[in-house]
């Protein structure tokens, strides 16, 4: 009998000591059964899994309200101590309220959620993503100077006015562009031909070879045209000079001097494309007045057209031929009147001999020099003729 009871204590220790689990919240002969969910410490008897410490209620068979922070509420009245992120009340049942979120819904959303979406009540996160501008899991990140759009995946263009950036909702260049560049962007370089702010300068168009300017600066990279100077080509040279870079001297001889090519108009007694040549029985700018046929051999100075070697002495008569001549052709159309008479096919001869004639007489009145030379060379030949014939 005692050898029984010694072995019925031996199995009831063996027994008793089975039902201490090794894993915490589970019980039975087999510790194979979940302990009530509301346990303290997630522990209970292990023979019948009653809870010697709830978190709340005694029988331990009713949970503390889902949201409660950390699972624990108040053992009397289920309250939580606090809530886990997104809700709020004293149970812990209410979400938090529109445009806040997480912990004792203390966070505002960032307001910066696309098409105005509230952001999420426990995270905060913006579930369609955010609207122009902004990044970041909340969208609280404002874009990055220099890129703009949804999620900043844009480029600005990099010209705005300033190196401003640009508008990071639109990638507008709010204040302008910087000079060189056009369009709300300003991605866009000027056209050909314009440079500057707003492209509202013209280039100079005396680059070398018709090139463009730079679109920036105005500046012609290769140089400019000839008679033109400065980095803009938009000079043209100082007087006196002509030609590439401005680097040809006018002629002295020259009054104007065309810039490009150093053509030139001369000053009085001087001729020829480059003016070095003088005048010659002329005077004035350009030689352009023949000398006077007053003046003896008809030379003049070459400036001012005062002649040489004096004037003809009878000079004064020349001029009023009409006293002279008169009286001849008087008595020419008298002749003339009567030849017409007699013999019509004689006229025009006649009146050949009475052109030259004339002349002749108008050159008579010329004593001192030699006037025929201011006649035209066809007339001077005949006239001579006429001269060494009659004398
Ligand atoms: C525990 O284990 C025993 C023996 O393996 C089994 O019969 C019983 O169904 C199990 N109980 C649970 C709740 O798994
Ligand atoms: C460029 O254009 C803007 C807008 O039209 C204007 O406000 C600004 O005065 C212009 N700037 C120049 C230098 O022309
Ligand atoms: C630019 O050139 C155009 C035509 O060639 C002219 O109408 C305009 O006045 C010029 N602008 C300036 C600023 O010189
Ligand atoms: C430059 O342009 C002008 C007018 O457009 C033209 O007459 C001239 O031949 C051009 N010169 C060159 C070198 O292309
Ligand atoms: C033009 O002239 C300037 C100054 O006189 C000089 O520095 C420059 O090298 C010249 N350029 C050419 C292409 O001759
Ligand atoms: C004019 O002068 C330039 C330089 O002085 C010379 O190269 C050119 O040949 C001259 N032209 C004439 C027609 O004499
Ligand atoms: C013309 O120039 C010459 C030589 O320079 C001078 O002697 C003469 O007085 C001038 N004549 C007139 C009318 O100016
Ligand atoms: C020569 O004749 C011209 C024209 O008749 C006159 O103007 C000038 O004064 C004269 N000169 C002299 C030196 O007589």
């Amino acid at each position: 009998m005692n050898r029984i009871s010694i072995l019925l204590c031996l199995v009831h220790l063996f027994v008793t000591h089975s039902y201490s689990c090794s894993n915490n919240g589970f019980y039975g002969t087999y510790c194979n059964i979940s302990c009530p969910i509301n346990c303290r410490d997630n522990t209970c008897d292990q023979g019948n899994g009653n809870c010697d410490n709830c978190f709340y209620k005694i029988h331990c068979d009713t949970p503390c309200p889902t949201n409660c922070k950390d699972n624990s509420c108040h053992f009397d009245y289920g309250t939580c101590y606090e809530c886990k992120p997104g809700w709020t009340g004293t149970t812990c049942i209410i979400k938090c309220r529109e445009g806040w979120f997480g912990e004792r819904c203390n966070h505002q959303c960032s307001g910066h959620c696309r098409d105005n979406m509230i952001c999420n009540y426990v995270t905060g996160h913006c579930e369609r993503g955010c609207s122009l501008g902004w990044t970041g899991y909340r969208c609280e990140k404002e874009c990055e100077d220099g890129t703009f759009g949804y999620e900043c995946t844009n480029k600005c263009s990099g010209h705005c006015l300033d190196d401003s950036p640009c508008n990071k909702r639109t990638g507008i260049c709010d204040i302008g562009c910087s000079p060189g560049y056009i369009n709300s962007d300003c991605g866009t370089e000027c056209s050909t031909g314009y440079f500057g702010m707003n492209c509202s300068e013209n280039c100079s168009g005396h680059c070398v070879n018709n090139e463009s300017c730079d679109h920036v600066t105005g500046v012609c990279f290769n140089g400019c045209q000839d008679g033109y100077i400065g980095a803009r080509c938009d000079n043209i040279c100082k007087k006196g000079y002509y030609g590439k870079n401005c680097s040809l001297v006018c002629s002295p001889n020259c009054k104007t001097c065309r810039h490009m090519d150093g053509l030139c108009s001369c000053k009085a007694g001087w001729m020829g494309p480059n003016c070095t040549t003088e005048c010659v029985w002329s005077f004035g700018e350009n030689c352009q007045y023949p000398c006077g046929g007053y003046c003896i051999d008809q030379r003049c100075d070459r400036f001012n057209g005062s002649c040489l070697y004096g004037n003809c002495t009878l000079g004064t008569q020349q001029n009023d031929d009409s006293k002279h001549i008169t009286p001849v052709t008087i008595a020419f159309i008298v002749g003339l009147s009567a030849s017409v008479i007699v013999n019509i096919v004689a006229i025009g001869s006649f009146l050949l001999e009475l052109r030259i004639h004339s002349k002749y007489m108008e050159n008579r009145n010329c004593q001192c020099c030699d006037c025929w030379f201011n006649l035209h060379i066809e007339e001077r030949i005949t006239t001579e003729g006429l001269l060494y014939t009659n004398i």
